[in-house]
């Protein structure tokens, strides 16, 4: 049976969920499972924004068969290559053989890449500028290298102001019916999963996140349609205003992230000792992670949300507890950079672990490095506690 959602008069979502894919990518937890959106828009001609994963091949053609009431399918407009958008394009080609499939240079070639069948029949191939007529609807295509792919473009949607954006503005999380924003509890239900989608899948590309912001900001925008997640149709300086914090590096809130890595138990007991400590100086928004427990896609969304970092780690064969070495080198391999950071090293016979983390920290942008450390030997000692009371000092006057 389809399930579809009208945007407006002629556009209509026609994508699906999938709540049972354990990791995105085989890479990310989804507890919340994902979204694969798809929209149809109905004019003079027809067109179809992108398509879906493999996964809900079944549900979506059902979705496009009703949408379209016996019309052919005049275009696709493919602009994201990537497999999750992209599963059922030698499908669409069978069903509709007169389709039409839009794309620029880079995606025609990644098709051709990812799939055998003849695509060069279907090509249509555009421009940065470029626009496609439908009937009363027009598409006007932005491209935006590199958010996330080389061939990602934005169509924008000129007679009701609509941005078909890809993977930007998306985010982890199916959608269950309600699909706008204003449908639902964005800020406490889905801006942690945006944020985690975010960091971990745009993350590294915040100059390219920029320069697409800037070509957004000379459009009339009146609502947001992407790949994966809610749809925006108001509200729209809320989420505009994340993406520019986070594609700039800023950090969303002033608060602290105390990442720690621990075998026994030592350096946990340190950086509980210091959220304890920053509780009671006043600091409200501290929060502790032990980095084996918590998956780093978490830990990353957090680096990008917080703007104090305090990493403690052991000791691990010369080297530093791999964990942690896992976090720090995602954290460089995104490109966050303008941090406040706090360490803790310990380590039973050679700690090492603190100036291991200070050379993988040197090697990210602008990251500040307080003063106070404080090294453990083992377990922390009465009289290290003015030692912690120091490094919680430091924090509390930099936030
Ligand atoms: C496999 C392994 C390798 C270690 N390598 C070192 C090391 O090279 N140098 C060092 O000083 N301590 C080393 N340690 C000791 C731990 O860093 C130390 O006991 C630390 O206090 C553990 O902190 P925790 O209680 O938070 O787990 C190693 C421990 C383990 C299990
Ligand atoms: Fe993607
Ligand atoms: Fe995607």
């Amino acid at each position: 049976m389809y399930c579809t959602r009208p945007v407006t008069k002629d556009i209509v979502w026609i994508g699906g969920n999938d709540r049972r894919l354990a990791l995105f990518e085989n890479l990310f937890p989804i507890p919340r499972g994902v979204s694969y959106n798809s929209y149809l828009i109905l004019d003079e001609k027809t067109a179809l924004m992108d398509t879906v994963d493999a996964s809900i091949g079944r549900q979506f053609f059902e979705n496009i068969e009703q949408t379209l009431q016996g019309r052919p399918l005049d275009y696709l407009i493919v602009n994201h290559m990537e497999p999750d958008h992209c599963a059922n394009i030698e499908e669409l080609t069978r069903r509709y053989p007169d389709m039409k499939i839009v794309g620029n240079r880079r995606t025609i070639e990644l098709i051709k890449q990812f799939y055998d069948f003849e695509v060069q029949p279907h090509v249509h191939c555009v421009e940065e500028g470029d626009t496609l007529c439908l009937g009363t609807h027009t598409l006007q295509f932005i491209f935006a290298p590199m958010v996330h792919w080389p061939e990602v473009m934005m169509a924008y949607e000129t007679s009701e102001h609509i941005l078909f954006s890809a993977d930007a503005f998306g985010s982890f999380g199916a959608v269950g019916g309600t699909i706008f924003q204003d449908e639902l509890h964005f800020d406490r239900d889905w801006l942690d999963d945006a944020r985690r989608y975010y960091s971990n899948i745009v993350g590294k590309y915040g100059p390219q996140v920029q320069a697409v912001l800037k070509k957004a900001s000379a459009l009339d925008i009146k609502a947001i349609c992407p790949l994966h997640g809610p749809v925006w149709r108001g509200d729209l300086g809320y989420f505009l205003n994340k993406y520019d914090l986070w594609s700039r590096y800023e950090p969303e809130d002033r608060g602290v992230a105390i990442f720690y890595g621990s075998m026994y138990g030592d350096t946990a007991n340190a950086a509980d000792l210091l959220a304890a400590q920053l509780a009671e100086a006043g600091v409200k928004d501290v929060r502790v992670y032990d980095v084996s427990c918590t998956h780093v896609s978490y830990l990353i969304a957090e680096a990008f949300r917080c703007s104090h970092l305090v990493f403690a780690a052991p000791t691990y064969n010369n080297g530093l507890y791999p964990a942690m070495e896992t976090l720090l080198l995602d954290m460089k391999a995104l490109n966050l950079q303008n941090r406040t950071v706090g360490l803790i090293e310990n380590g039973s016979w050679a700690p090492q672990s603190g100036r291991l983390m200070r050379e993988m920290l040197g090697q990210m942008k602008d990251m500040h490095i307080l003063e106070t450390s404080v090294t453990i030997k083992s377990s922390l000692k009465k009289d290290q506690f003015s030692d912690m009371q120091g490094l919680c000092r430091q924090i509390v006057d930099t936030l």
